[in-house]
């Protein structure tokens, strides 16, 4: 598995952890910054890890921003996407289950480090999507982009 990772300033504590934890998983990264020091749009971030999930360069991917929502509009902007805010492991683990999402949005004043990385853990260790009784509503977002 690949997974894109993008942030603003707000987000980039958060980031250093979550690194560590795909490491120690021996994920792939592609990771698309920003870094320490840097300020920096949103938006932007959150193109590049959306673009890199819906062309298929990557599986799924991790954003963060000061609360997660910004980077999370962005996101779901780029046809394919389906990016889940979220704040805790039941928010990470319903994304996965019910909105089959590809992509997480956390924020950095939202969350601390160690609940990030339980949020990332409880979204990778999900059961899949669990389909059936979700798919129909899932097939419907996917029409509004169409329409
Ligand atoms: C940046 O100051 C802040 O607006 C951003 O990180 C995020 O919270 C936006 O939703």
């Amino acid at each position: 598995m690949r997974i894109a990772i993008g942030c603003d300033h707000g987000g980039v504590v958060l980031k250093k952890s979550i690194l560590a934890l795909l490491s120690e998983r021996k994920i792939d990264v592609v990771d698309f910054g920003c870094n320490e020091g840097d300020t920096v749009d949103y938006p932007i971030y959150g193109e590049m890890v959306a673009k890199s999930v819906a062309t298929g360069e990557c599986d799924k991917g991790i954003l963060m921003c000061g609360t997660g929502i910004g980077i999370g509009i962005a996101a779901n902007k780029v046809k394919g996407i389906r990016c889940g805010v979220v704040h805790n492991k039941f928010t990470a683990k319903m994304t996965a289950e019910h909105n089959n999402a590809n992509v997480i949005a956390m924020g950095g004043r939202i969350v601390s480090k160690g609940q990030a990385v339980k949020i990332v853990k409880a979204w990778l260790d999900a059961a899949v999507f669990e389909g059936e009784r979700h798919i129909n509503r899932v097939n419907m977002i996917n029409e509004i982009e169409s329409k």
